[in-house]
């Protein structure tokens, strides 16, 4: 629908995947692609709202009309997601956040030495960015939506997950093999946490992006 339903709107989308560095040469990351939270910057803009996309070591074209900011690790997104908020209406976390990081960075490329062992890496916890955002609220009335990638018991786990980050609404799917990651496709059930449950059949990431901003809309207070 090029309905311009989120005009004088800001949305904030984070899309991708962080990268905690071990060393200047090596990180621990994860498979996210970026192409969900892509298209969901994509349709907010063709829906009319100024958007923000943070933007987690995507190789994705800069979408048009929309304001991009690269991050790196969990820190630098959590400290760009923390300024755009502040006058969003609607935040959408769709990056793939790493919950450790490396307890310590060895500035130097980390060597195999002779005969030796590998020594462990110790990992601490990142902040929870979405839970972070959703429990603070910079703005009034703004909208945090989520996502949640499962691999059983998908709608169980996502209304415990929705309840403990206390956020609107949380887009849930099912992973595996194959599954999401890289796909240009996706398949979802967005929870509400008024109890609603949309049912977003399989297809393009855009179609389950355009049913997100549907929600938000349905939730956002007037202007
Ligand atoms: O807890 P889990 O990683 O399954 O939650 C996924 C959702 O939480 C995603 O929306 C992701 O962007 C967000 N998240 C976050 N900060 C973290 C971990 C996940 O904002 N440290």
């Amino acid at each position: 629908p090029v309905t311009a339903d989120l005009a004088g709107r800001h949305v904030v989308v984070s899309a991708g995947g962080t990268r905690e560095p071990l060393d200047p040469v090596r990180f621990l990351g994860n498979r996210s692609s970026g192409k969900q939270g892509y298209a969901l910057a994509r349709t907010a803009a063709a829906r009319g709202a100024r958007v923000t996309l943070l933007a987690a070591n995507s190789a994705l074209p800069d979408p048009a009309g929309v304001d991009v900011v690269p991050v790196g690790t969990a820190r630098d997104l959590r400290e760009a997601v923390v300024r755009a908020a502040a006058d969003a209406d609607a935040v959408v976390m769709a990056a793939a956040v790493a919950d450790f990081r490396p307890a310590s960075y060895a500035t130097g490329k980390i060597k195999k030495k002779d005969g030796a062992e590998p020594e462990p890496v110790a990992l601490v916890r990142n902040p929870d960015i979405l839970a972070e955002i959703a429990t603070s609220r910079p703005r009034e009335g703004q909208i945090v939506a989520g996502f949640a990638a499962e691999t059983d018991d998908v709608l169980a786990h996502g209304r415990a997950k929705l309840a403990s980050k206390g956020c609107d609404l949380l887009v849930v799917n099912e992973v595996g093999e194959r599954k999401t990651f890289g796909s240009e496709e996706n398949a979802a059930v967005v929870l509400g946490a008024d109890g609603s449950e949309t049912v977003v059949p399989h297809g393009p990431k855009e179609a389950l992006a355009d049913t997100v901003w549907d929600l938000v809309v349905e939730r956002l207070p007037g202007k």
